[in-house]
């Protein structure tokens, strides 16, 4: 069993990773950073010695690196059956001050990414009729921030990316699950000077992906929030 996880080195994507190679899954892992997914390859092949990995320094947000992680996967293992489509970055502005560029890295690297790293996939899962595909959406997919514009605008998007996902995939069998958090305490949120400890803990989205990914096969879970009670966050 494979899981191929985008973003894996940090926050909810690094314990996503840990979770499923808890469960034995053999594990494809991408992020910008080759040295901080060097470290994270090792320390899971010193910790689940018998799962398999591939890791590759991929910008998700740029076909071609895309499509070169999912060449490697097909080579090395052949089939997927789990895929977390977790990379995205946060950026503050509003449509008429945010800087020039900015929507289109939002889109880039919070919604084509997604598109670019499930498609090549999609044929086999259809015809082994078996697989699930989490997309990491968030609370302003369903609540836009004006002072979050274009990573409001990729998120609503990204949410549309899964509900249409989960449409086509429905007569194969397939699961689409979108996943729709408020405030997580990650990495993204480091020198930025919140109660972290009131956010929601990455430990927790690990658990509903697993309680999503272990239902009956009969039952599919279209989409979650989870926010801290504190709704300011
Ligand atoms: N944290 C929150 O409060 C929150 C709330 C709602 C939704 N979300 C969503 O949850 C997902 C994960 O967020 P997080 O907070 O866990 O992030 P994080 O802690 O900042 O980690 C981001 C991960 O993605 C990688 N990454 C970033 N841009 C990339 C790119 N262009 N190509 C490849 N890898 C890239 C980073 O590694 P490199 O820098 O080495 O590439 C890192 O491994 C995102 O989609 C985010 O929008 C987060």
């Amino acid at each position: 069993m494979l899981a191929v996880i985008s973003g894996a080195t940090k926050g909810i994507g690094r314990a996503v990773s840990i979770a499923f190679a808890e469960m034995g899954f053999d594990l494809a892992l991408g992020a910008r950073n080759q040295e901080q997914l060097e470290e994270f390859k090792l320390y899971l092949e010193n910790t689940f010695p018998k799962i398999k990995i591939l890791s590759r320094a991929t910008d998700f947000s740029i076909k071609d690196e895309v499509s070169e992680f999912t060449k490697a996967i097909k080579k090395k293992f052949g089939s997927v059956d789990v895929i977390i489509n977790n990379v995205g970055i946060y950026a503050t502005g509003t449509i008429s001050n945010e800087e020039e560029g900015l929507f289109e890295k939002q889109m880039q690297t919070n919604l084509y990414s997604a598109y670019y790293l499930t498609r090549p996939f999609l044929e086999e899962m259809k015809q082994k009729k078996k697989g699930h595909i989490f997309n990491i959406c968030s609370i302003v997919s369903k609540n836009v921030r004006k002072d979050a514009a274009s990573y409001s605008i990729s998120k609503y998007a990204m949410l549309g990316f899964s509900k249409v996902l989960a449409e086509e995939m429905r007569e194969y069998q397939i699961k689409v699950t979108a996943i729709i958090p408020g405030a997580v305490n990650t990495s993204s949120w480091d020198g930025i000077d919140l109660p972290k400890e009131e956010f929601i803990q990455p430990k927790d989205i690990v658990d509903v992906i697993i309680n999503a990914y272990q239902m009956s096969k009969s039952t599919l879970v279209e989409e979650i929030i989870i926010r801290p009670f504190n709704t300011n966050y």
